[in-house]
């Protein structure tokens, strides 16, 4: 039996921190979709057309540290406006949201195009600063070569893309539940959303 938990929200919001623990809570598989655009936005780096990267796209593209840059980040999200790019990762998606034993799939369009039937829905969001602060912590933890504001410009400018596109842009499901994590511990933003995914009732061992 599948149970699929759609979780959206703009970037560095803290998806991946919820996603990641409320999947390991419930047992469930976890898809980060933004991978999928910064998989095919890093072969557009090397020179290959995004239509034809996404239709080619591979999971052990998947698997690679250097997706983690700001510099993939931005080309994943100008690829990501591009209307065949995303048709071309939908199938994928869906499939993976349908499988045995519940997923979780964090992203920007889970809850209004990919999975628009998933049982929970939630939006994550925070303020521009809490987030830039978050991101600039992890880059420069990784040694990036990053300002603050550098990195809030590019949280803004990657926002405004993703929110402003006309194929399937950043906006929250009218009924996904929003968490503001502005002023949230991690654990009390994991704590908010397994207790909203508990009141929907998984399955056990979906
Ligand atoms: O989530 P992450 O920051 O890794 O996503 C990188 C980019 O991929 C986003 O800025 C967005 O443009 C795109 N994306 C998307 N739809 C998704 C997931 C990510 O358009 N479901």
């Amino acid at each position: 039996m599948s149970f699929t938990i759609a979780i959206d929200g703009p970037a560095a919001a803290g998806k991946g921190t919820i996603s990641k623990a409320v999947a390991a809570h419930f047992g469930f598989a976890h898809l980060d979709t933004g991978l999928l655009y910064r998989a095919v936005g890093a072969k557009t780096l090397t020179g290959l057309p995004a239509i034809e990267a996404a239709r080619g796209l591979m999971a052990e593209d998947l698997e690679n540290d250097a997706l983690r840059t700001a510099e993939v980040a931005q080309a994943a999200s100008k690829v990501a406006a591009i209307p065949e790019v995303r048709a071309a990762l939908v199938d994928f998606q869906r499939a993976f949201a349908r499988r045995a034993g519940g997923a979780v799939l964090d992203g920007r369009d889970i809850g209004t195009v990919i999975c628009p039937e998933a049982q929970v829905k939630l939006f994550v969001t925070a303020s521009d600063a809490v987030r830039a602060d978050r991101r600039f912590a992890e880059l420069a933890a990784k040694g990036a070569d990053v300002t603050p504001e550098g990195v809030l410009q590019d949280l803004q400018e990657r926002d405004a893309r993703d929110s402003q596109r006309a194929a399937a842009p950043l906006t929250a499901a009218e009924d996904a539940v929003l968490i503001d994590t502005t002023d949230l511990s991690i654990s009390a933003a994991v704590e908010r959303a397994v207790a909203i995914v508990q009141k929907a009732g998984p399955p056990k061992g979906a």
